[in-house]
């Protein structure tokens, strides 16, 4: 049978994180609603402590969504996990994510600490979420670059101190996918306890590596993905939802499966880059402008003759209209006369040959050939004909 991957949506925290990308309580509010129809199982609403207009946002989400989980964002800290406690009152079910770096990079310089201090911290922190009457996910941070032994040691201890879920974050994006995914192997083999938790997998994009190494992690045991629409957050983001269920999605052999509705992806996907003023990037997997988009004579003519020649998923089954041809100088005849008997024109042999000879005189001149072009192109074929 396969195995339920748990999706948590970070992109109202991690991914609000980005300047110029915050939104409004409204705002965040039309997001999650859209992420509830998309059939995430955990709505990260906020880090409450870090704004009034985060911690409203937390306590309005909280009350509207019904299905997911709602989480909050603490540091290690009594103050933050109290205001995430009282943001997460009205949640049907609700999620403090405490954590504490753990990494020595992170131990040294950031908190200017040590080993055994960091891991004492951490684990009062669940056991004080836990107190509060809570789900309890706990995140190491940076555990991408952590000390693998000091790791297990700090995750089976936050386990026995009442973590639900350990979140192993490739906080600067610096693994390697067979690098992260040893990680998790790792952790399932050394740490007792690890059966009582889900290990939960939160990857960065620095190396582009940020889908690749969150599959790594779900292909070695953890059982929750944390990700964004459009792959938005921190310097070069996180892992993008859309990219990892439809890997899931379009590969069965992995044996896991998702409850995301896929054809709701292009929707909400259109509704968080314009809210947070983010534009997709045109080449971007799933979503952008051009993923289902053919330019090249070969491509066109094979997909022309068989859709499955060069596209592995359906655009329908992520809410795309439709593939799209577009005409170029790289276009070729198969292409062009398809495009013209859409238009309602009736095109072969030597008259064909003579447009294509035009076609490319005007592509040539203007890069993407319209339909107003072509209509124009037809007009003079027929002129010419007389
Ligand atoms: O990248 C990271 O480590 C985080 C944690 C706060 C979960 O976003
Ligand atoms: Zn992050």
């Amino acid at each position: 049978m396969a195995d339920k991957i748990q999706i948590f949506d970070t992109t109202l925290r991690d991914g609000e994180q980005v300047p110029g990308c915050q939104l409004k309580t409204e705002e965040k509010l039309m997001v999650a609603r859209e992420l509830e129809a998309l059939g995430v199982d955990v709505i990260e609403a906020g880090f409450p402590i870090s704004s009034p207009g985060d911690f409203l946002s937390v306590v309005e989400i909280s009350k509207a969504v019904k299905e997911p989980v709602v989480c909050g964002l603490t540091r290690a800290k009594k103050e933050d996990i109290d205001v995430a406690a009282e943001a997460l009152h009205h949640a049907k079910r609700g999620r403090i994510h405490t954590g504490i770096g753990a990494s020595d990079v992170h131990i040294k310089h950031k908190f200017r600490s040590t080993r055994e201090q960091v891991l004492e911290q951490g684990v009062w922190a669940v056991q004080y979420a836990k107190s509060k009457g809570y789900e309890v996910e706990f995140y190491a941070e940076d555990a991408g670059r952590a000390d693998l032994p000091f790791l297990a040691q700090l995750i089976e201890s936050v386990i026995a101190a009442g973590a639900d879920v350990v979140n192993i974050p490739d906080t600067t994006g610096y693994c390697l996918p067979h690098l992260y995914g040893r990680r998790i192997q790792y952790l399932v083999e050394h740490v007792k306890n690890i059966d009582r938790a889900v290990i939960s997998v939160h990857c960065h994009n620095d190396l582009g590596m940020a889908t690749a190494n969150t599959l790594a992690g779900l292909i070695n045991g953890a059982r929750q993905a944390e990700v964004t629409i459009n792959g938005i957050g921190e310097r070069a983001g996180n892992t993008s939802l859309e990219e990892v269920a439809m890997a899931i999605k379009t590969h069965k052999d992995l044996n896991l499966y998702t409850n995301i509705k896929s054809e709701r992806i292009f929707e909400i996907s259109n509704l968080v880059s314009e809210l947070m003023r983010m534009p997709v990037q045109p080449n971007k997997a799933i979503v952008g402008r051009n993923a289902f988009a053919h330019s090249s004579g070969i491509h066109q003519d094979g997909f022309l003759k068989h859709a499955e020649n060069y596209e592995i998923i359906n655009p329908a089954d992520v809410g795309v209209p439709s593939s799209s041809i577009v005409l170029t100088a790289r276009s070729g005849r198969a292409a062009l006369r398809h495009r013209v008997e859409q238009l309602g024109y009736h095109v072969q042999g030597e008259e064909l040959n003579q447009l294509y000879e035009n076609f490319l005189l005007v592509a040539d001149e203007k890069g993407n050939v319209e339909n107003d072009d072509l209509h124009v192109l037809m007009a003079n074929q027929a002129v010419l004909a007389r």
